[in-house]
């Protein structure tokens, strides 16, 4: 298959790509960003540099390279860049993904795997929460979220396009570019650095492990029939704060970490909303996916990858 990966130069744009070029689809990689690459030749791999809100770029792409399917990581990410500039923002995640879906249209590609996220949901009701609990996002990077899915809604009515939104949780793993947890635990830990988070030690989050989230997008790009358009992909357990550090503390035994009680904040400053486990029991049934690393095989994984 030939897939068109936007944010292909981002975090989990990059683990996708690398994956698929490792099984032996050919990728058009579409970033405002773009970097060297060594894993593909010429014929497998396309990169183009260009902004997802300039829709003639999009529009182009789309028609000279007609992808099978579109993996769609570009975006805005993460909630505390949402509130620096919400304007800016649903520029880029509303009207750009909405780019996206008229350059589809135009071009007549079908299938897109849109990356959104648990804060389309705001405060979990119940812990752990499916896919039809209800969508209450409270900052403007989970409402553009949901608004994306609606709108794939609107153009999967409309136009026959088929928007399948993966809601996932805290993704981590080697490549991690936010300074967030786990990430600035343990590179505090391999550093031989001591780090103190100041409010957070009972926050229970679901994390995925980077591998885990590249095998949900696999089998949502392959699965021939979707019966829904939403599927949660998480570890499907919370851990809380304390919890792993308990457990990189174990990985790394010299570790100097510790955090501090109350609501866990991004970047120590925005209180997150209550947060719980993720049931993932759809995607396991449906797309015959399952996680394959709680927080400790993932975190294991992440220090091993660090000291490599
Ligand atoms: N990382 C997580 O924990 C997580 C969790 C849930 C959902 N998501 C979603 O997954 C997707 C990818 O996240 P990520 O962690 O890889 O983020 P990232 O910031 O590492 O990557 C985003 C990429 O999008 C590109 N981009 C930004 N604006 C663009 C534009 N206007 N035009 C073209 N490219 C643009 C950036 O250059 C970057 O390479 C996002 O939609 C994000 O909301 C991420």
């Amino acid at each position: 298959m030939k897939i068109l990966v936007t944010g292909a130069e981002g975090f989990l744009g990059a683990a996708v790509t690398r994956a698929l070029l490792a099984r032996g689809d050919a990728v058009v990689a579409f970033d405002m960003r773009s970097s060297t690459r060594s894993d593909a030749t010429a014929s497998q791999l396309v990169q183009m540099a260009g902004d997802i809100t300039d829709l003639s770029a999009l529009a182009c792409v789309m028609l000279e390279q007609r992808p099978d399917a579109v993996i769609h990581c570009a975006a805005i990410v993460g909630v505390l860049s949402s509130l620096g500039s919400p304007i800016h923002i649903v520029r880029v995640n509303v009207e750009g993904t909405l780019n996206l879906f008229e350059a589809m249209r135009l071009a007549n590609v079908r299938r897109c795997i849109h990356i959104s996220s648990e804060e389309a949901y705001g405060a979990f009701r119940t812990d752990p929460i499916g896919e039809t609990h209800p969508l209450d996002p409270v900052l403007p990077y989970g409402i553009c979220k949901a608004a994306v899915e609606q709108l794939g809604r609107t153009y999967r009515d409309l136009h026959g396009l088929e928007v399948i939104n993966l809601r996932t949780s805290w993704v981590y793993g080697p490549g991690l570019p936010r300074d967030r947890i786990p990430k600035n635990l343990i590179e505090a830990a391999l550093a031989g650095e001591a780090l103190h988070v100041p409010n957070g030690a009972d926050s229970a989050i679901d994390h995925t492990y980077v591998d885990d989230f590249v095998a949900a997008v696999l089998a949502a790009l392959d699965h021939r029939e979707h019966r829904f358009d939403v599927y949660n992909v998480a570890s499907g357990k919370a851990t809380t704060l304390a919890q792993m550090i308990d457990i990189i503390r174990t990985l790394v035994p010299d570790a100097r970490l510790s955090a501090g009680s109350g609501p866990y904040r991004h970047g120590n400053q925005i209180e997150i909303v209550r947060k719980g486990a993720l049931d993932v029991s759809r995607a396991k049934i449906e797309l015959g996916w399952a996680p394959r690393y709680d927080m400790r095989a993932g975190l294991e994984a992440y220090v091993r990858a660090l000291r490599r």
